[in-house]
């Protein structure tokens, strides 16, 4: 899927001697710097390269020959995806003491335009190598070669066996059970509350899209791609000022509009991930008729509380899914989208409202099964065609 950028490329200065660097940003000014703090006025907490200083050498340094032998010299059979920001492989490493089996990676390798590549790289190592949630992925190591053939900037990620939430939503092939898209739902909220909530310096994720949300063998989901997340506000701020990036269909209308980054404007692309996942649609589809394209305005014809809400549940779910646990869902979207801001949930109250949703679900289905049901139990049971 292609992002927008506003990004100006920059041109690198490649070394005469090709070097394996650590990952640090060069020849940019301290307010290029993703990662630099736009406000120090007040007494802050320690920004996220001081935290990843302490981290560092919990990721290994893998050499271009080592992942090259890892993917075959990226053997275009062992390609699993491609971003705009390069192509995925899979691979096996070594461990690092030698011994032991082989070990599954994911090796993204980035297009390096420039410094603009190298900044998403820097980024992504820098968060990934701070954050632990198991609801998002493990970054493992990268590699860095500055040559005279040009710069290669390369990541090593665990291994998820079931790719993306994309992959699946989107697939003619396969059909994602009604319960398992509730624990997606949940586990993705749990691992952005963590982001905004759970760490010393809140952190915007900015690019909360179903291709960004891996899934483990169990269909755990884990949030991948940090390469354009921003250190939120600090002090009295209430947004970061940037560049306007993400991906179209995605982001919030006011930080299109303004380029005000607010951790609001992540709450307001969960809210747009709830659709896909409730309708199996993207968000946006240009073969479909014009009232069809965009999804976020096909879905307002059927609000949560009308019969018709039904009809944009995903038809791969139908008469397999609870559609009273569907309106809640439908209900805590349209509050993630809520035009002003500021009346959007935080992340923890998604986060509960989305447990609850699953509990009362699992209370309705373990009530429907009750092997001794009276005749009238299974009437009622008949009448919820939908259940989970
Ligand atoms: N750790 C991983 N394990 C398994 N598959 C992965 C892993 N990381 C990425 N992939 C696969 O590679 C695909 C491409 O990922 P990538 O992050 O490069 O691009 P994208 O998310 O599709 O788009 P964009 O570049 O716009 O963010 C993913 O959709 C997924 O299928
Ligand atoms: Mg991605």
């Amino acid at each position: 899927m292609k992002c927008f950028s506003m990004f100006s490329k920059e041109k690198s200065k490649s070394k005469k001697r090709e070097s394996r660097s650590a990952p640090e940003l060069r020849n940019q000014s301290k307010s290029d710097n993703p990662l630099s703090r736009t406000t120090r006025s007040m007494p802050s907490p320690r920004s996220i390269p001081e935290m990843y200083k302490e981290k560092e050498h919990n990721l290994r340094v893998f050499s271009l020959e080592e992942l090259k032998d890892a993917t075959n010299g990226f053997n275009r059979t062992f390609k699993i995806g491609e971003g705009g920001f390069g192509s995925v492989y899979k691979g096996t490493i070594r461990p690092l003491n030698g011994g032991g089996d082989p070990i599954v990676v994911a090796v993204k390798r980035l297009n390096t335009h420039g410094l603009q590549g190298h900044k998403e790289w820097l980024a992504e190592i820098q968060f990934l190598g701070v954050v632990s949630h198991p609801n998002l992925v493990k970054l493992l190591g990268y590699c860095s070669v500055d040559g005279e053939r040009g710069i290669q900037r390369l990541l090593v990620y665990e291994f998820m066996p079931n790719r993306s939430l994309e992959n699946h939503l989107f697939n003619t092939t396969s059909t994602l059970p009604w319960r398992t898209r509730l624990e997606i739902m949940l586990g993705a909220a749990q691992g952005l509350a963590y982001l905004h909530q759970g760490l010393e310096v809140k952190v915007i994720y900015r690019d909360f899209k179903s291709s960004n949300v891996l899934l483990d063998e169990n269909f755990r989901p884990k949030l991948s791609d940090f390469g354009l997340a921003r250190e939120g506000p600090t002090g009295d701020r209430t947004h970061v000022s940037t560049a306007v990036v993400g991906t179209y269909g995605y982001a919030a209308p006011e930080y299109v509009e303004t380029g005000h980054l607010t951790i609001q404007s992540d709450i307001w692309t969960f809210g747009v991930v709830l659709y896909e996942i409730l309708t199996g649609r993207r968000t946006i589809e240009r073969n479909r008729p014009t009232s069809e394209q965009k999804l976020l305005d096909w879905v307002k014809q059927f609000p949560p509380d009308s019969r018709r809400f039904s009809m944009i549940i995903d038809p791969r779910v139908r008469g397999n899914y609870s559609l009273s646990a569907a309106q809640k869902v439908g209900k805590l979207a349209n509050s993630c989208l809520n035009k002003n801001a500021k009346e959007r949930p935080t992340m923890s109250q998604v986060v509960e409202s989305l447990k609850q949703v699953i509990q009362e679900s699992e209370e309705a289905s373990s009530s429907a099964y009750k092997p001794a049901s009276t005749s009238s139990t299974r009437k009622s049971v008949g009448r919820r065609s939908n259940k989970v």
